[in-house]
C-alpha cells in the first residue's frame, strides 16, 4: 500500500519535528491539502507555506487541491516540485485540457471527486490521468468519520479500471485508520491519505508503517 501522510493534521506552530517524521519514516508522499474557501468551507495554506514545507521535505508532493479553477495555478505547483497535482472533477469545466496541462507541466494529473460525484463521470477520463482520489469525507476538514459508501466506490473504480486497462492509481482520502483502511485495501485501494490517524498517534512512524502493511 502507498501511504500519503496529510500535513492538515500537523502542529503548524512546531511544523519542522512533523516534517522530518514523514522525512524518517516509511511513507510515499507526503499530501499537501489547499482549500480556498470557495470550494471548499475552509482555508488551509498556499503557496509560501508550501515553499517553506517543500524545502524541507524529502518525500516526493501529492498536492492535493480544494479550489477554484486549479488550472490557474499548474506552473506553481510544478514550480514546488510536485510529482502529483490532484484538481477536482467538480472544479473543471475542461477537464481533459486541465489534466493535459498538468503533463505538459511535467507531472502526474490526479482526478479527485467529492463522496456525491458518481465514479462513472470518470469513464471519458480514466485513461489520461495517473491516479484518480476518492474522498471518502466531504473536503475541507480533517478528523472527520469515514464514509462508508465509499467501500462501493472504490470496487467500482476497480472494476473500471479492469474494463478499461487504465493503470490510474486509486488513493483514497478521509477518515483513513487501520481498520478503514484495510477495508478499502480489499476494495481495491492503491494509495491511502491519513492526517489525524497518523498525526494524532503517540507514535507517528507506527500508524504508517501500519498503512504500508495493509
Ligand atoms: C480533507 C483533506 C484530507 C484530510 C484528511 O479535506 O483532503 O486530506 O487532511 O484528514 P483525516 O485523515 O483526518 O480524515
Ligand atoms: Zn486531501
Amino acid at each position: 500500500m502507498k501511504v500519503s501522510p496529510s500535513l492538515l493534521s500537523a502542529d503548524f506552530g512546531n511544523i519542522l519535528p512533523d516534517i522530518e517524521m514523514i522525512n524518517r519514516s516509511e511513507s510515499d508522499y507526503l499530501h499537501l491539502d489547499v482549500m480556498d474557501g470557495v470550494f471548499v468551507p475552509n482555508i488551509s495554506f498556499g503557496f509560501p507555506v508550501m515553499k517553506a514545507v517543500a524545502r524541507r521535505c524529502t518525500k516526493p508532493l501529492d498536492v492535493h487541491l480544494m479550489i477554484v479553477e486549479p488550472d490557474k495555478w499548474i506552473s506553481q505547483v510544478r514550480d514546488l516540485g510536485a510529482e502529483i497535482m490532484n484538481v477536482h472533477q467538480e472544479a473543471c469545466t475542461h477537464l481533459h485540457s486541465v489534466v493535459q496541462r498538468i503533463h505538459q507541466a511535467g507531472m502526474k494529473a490526479g482526478v479527485t471527486i467529492n463522496p456525491a460525484t458518481p465514479v462513472n463521470t470518470l469513464v471519458d477520463i480514466i485513461e489520461d490521468v495517473d491516479l484518480v482520489l476518492v474522498m471518502s469525507v466531504n473536503p475541507g476538514f480533517g478528523g472527520q468519520p469515514f464514509i462508508t459508501h465509499s467501500l462501493k466506490k472504490v470496487a467500482e473504480l476497480a472494476e473500471l479500471k479492469r474494463i478499461t486497462g487504465s493503470k490510474a492509481i486509486i488513493e483514497v482520502d478521509g477518515g483513513v485508520n487501520k481498520a478503514t483502511g484495510r477495508q478499502l485495501a480489499e476494495a481495491g485501494a492503491e494509495m491511502l491519505v491519513a492526517g489525524s490517524y497518523v498525526f494524532g498517534a503517540s507514535d507517528p512512524e507506527e500508524a504508517i508503517r501500519s498503512l504500508k502493511r495493509l
